[in-house]
């Protein structure tokens, strides 16, 4: 089968990475990383998530941070919206292009949006009409597409049926999430033979956290279905506070060693990624760091 010849890569960890974090990190730091990420030819950066501060303080900065990063046209910044409330704060920040999210599983959908399954659809469909009066690209996350913490195993063809109502509200492209990264190769062929039946490998993504080391493969097994939209996340950062077991995101640097070395264009300079990496880890180190050191000096 032939492989793709080139592939989108959305790096997801301003948001999907920085959300994980213990340690609030100021505006400053995000921005400055931004602006970095942007730099080396991503065509697409998920710079917050307008949520809840009460349950991502993490990104309760979401505003300053969106609107204190250097915009370049041909890059997208989409932002997460769970409800009409994020979407007004977001529209009022001057987002372009938001995401949305919902999942097969009754328990995670409880857990992590504190409604069922069928409320985050019917959310989603007033955040894409919204969107729609406001010319704003809305992306569909699914996630727990490969295995829930709470329900264990999740039919593909729930997921099929999600994504394809995701289609028909608006969403131009679903990245199906394994959000807690327990996915193998076997279940990736499976999952994506149901799903691309009857929609196209065009509008799908896959979003692979990495804890049992699975990514990589799981990813290989995409190309070889003809994805080209790929979420990664700078040093591997990552994970979801409300999905027990949801490690970081598949590292894009090892993403774009594997693609570069199939001769697949990503489009993206792997040593100024690499740069990216170090900045932010080293802040992160350091952070850590300080922590320990308070903790010794207070014990
Ligand atoms: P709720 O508690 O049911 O919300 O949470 P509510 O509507 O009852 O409101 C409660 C309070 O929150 C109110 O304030 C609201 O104003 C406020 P109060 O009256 O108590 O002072 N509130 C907000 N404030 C600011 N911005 C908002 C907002 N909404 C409500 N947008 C809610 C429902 C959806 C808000 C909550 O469940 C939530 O914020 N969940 C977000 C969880 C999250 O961000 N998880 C991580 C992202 S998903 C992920 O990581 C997976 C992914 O990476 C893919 C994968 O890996 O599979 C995408
Ligand atoms: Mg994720």
């Amino acid at each position: 089968m032939q492989l793709p010849k080139k592939v989108k890569i959305v790096e997801v960890s301003p948001r999907d990475g920085l959300q994980n974090e213990s340690k609030i990190i100021p505006a400053s730091i995000k921005i400055d990383f931004i602006n970095r990420l942007s730099e080396t030819g991503l065509s697409v950066i998920e710079a917050t998530s307008f949520v809840s501060p009460k349950w991502i303080p993490q990104l309760a900065d979401h505003s300053e941070v969106y609107q204190g990063i250097k915009k370049h046209h041909h890059i997208n910044y989409p932002v997460i919206v769970f409800n009409k409330q994020g979407f007004e704060n977001a529209l009022a920040a001057g987002v372009k292009e938001i995401a949305v999210f919902t999942t097969p599983s009754e328990l995670f959908c409880k857990r992590n949006a504190n409604c069922t399954v069928k409320e985050s659809l019917e959310r989603i469909k007033e955040i894409t009409q919204l969107a729609a009066m406001h010319h704003i690209r809305v992306r569909g996350y699914i996630s727990c597409v490969l295995g829930c913490p709470f329900e264990g195993a999740i039919d593909p063809k729930l997921v099929e049926d999600i994504a394809k109502q995701l289609i028909d509200l608006g969403c131009y492209e679903i990245s199906l999430g394994d959000t807690i990264g327990i996915g193998t190769a076997g279940a990736t062929h499976t999952l994506l033979k149901t799903v691309l039946k009857n929609i196209t490998k065009n509008v799908i993504a896959v979003h692979f956290h990495d804890t049992y080391g699975q990514a990589l493969a799981n990813i290989y097994v995409a190309l070889e279905h003809g994805i080209h939209i790929i979420d990664s996340s700078v040093a591997g950062l990552g994970g979801c506070p409300y999905a027990k077991g949801a490690t970081g995101n598949v590292a894009t640097e090892d993403v774009l060693y594997m693609l570069h070395g199939l001769g697949v264009d990503t489009g993206v300079d792997l040593n100024k990624l690499m740069d990216v990496g170090c900045f932010i880890t080293t802040y992160l180190e350091r952070e850590n760091r300080s922590k320990v050191s308070l903790a010794k000096r207070l014990s």
